[in-house]
């Protein structure tokens, strides 16, 4: 699992961590007792590993560590063997998908306009790496190959969205966009526009 802490806390309000751990303990709950279920579909055959953990993606859409325990004791292996072979692997993803994925293109037109210095923008706005999810599960960022918008590179694409030419000014204006809207929401849910009582 990536790094959990948002080094500048601005997407964190105060207590919303807790809830945060709460929600994800239950949700993991939920989905080992979903894999454990579905894991009975398959022999403990080792050769039914693959077949197994794209069960496991389709269904929650990653692989999370407590899973690929679960699979490493059905099939008689070591959590590192099945790692060493689900990393191999691009289609597996080891993060929860964010609310917002990011994927930066790093295809030749994109690296050579600088592409990577997008994805270090991103990854250094949001505190996380790349394969990652923020904390608040907000945000990943991935690097993708070409997209075909090559003629706009350097790319990202964000919420399915072709963000051409992109430049970290860009990145810092998509991040504030999100953030803005992401407080917007959180005043509707508190039902006050933050403003102190008199
Ligand atoms: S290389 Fe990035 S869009 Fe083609």
């Amino acid at each position: 699992m990536g790094p959990r802490m948002h080094p500048e806390g601005e997407f964190l309000r105060e207590g919303e961590g807790f809830a945060m751990e709460d929600a994800a303990r239950v949700e993991i709950e939920a989905v080992l007792d979903d894999v454990a279920e579905h894991l009975l579909e398959f022999g403990k055959k080792k050769s039914n590993l693959i077949p197994i953990l794209q069960m496991i993606q389709q269904r929650h859409a990653y692989l999370p560590a407590e899973a690929i325990g679960m699979v490493a004791d059905y099939l008689g292996m070591a959590s590192c063997e099945v790692y060493g072979v689900a990393t191999f692997y691009n289609q597996f993803r080891f993060n929860p998908p964010g609310k917002h994925p990011i994927k930066v293109c790093l295809g030749t037109a994109c690296h050579v306009r600088g592409g990577e210095i997008i994805l270090e923008n991103f990854e250094r706005k949001l505190g996380i790496r790349e394969g990652e999810t923020t904390e608040d599960r907000e945000f990943s960022v991935e690097r993708v190959a070409c997209v075909g918008c090559c003629a706009l590179a350097p790319v990202a694409v964000v919420d399915d969205s072709v963000q051409g030419h992109m430049a970290p000014s860009k990145v810092e204006g998509i991040i504030l966009g999100f953030q803005i809207e992401k407080e917007k929401r959180q005043r509707g849910k508190d039902g006050s526009d933050g403003e102190e009582e008199p």
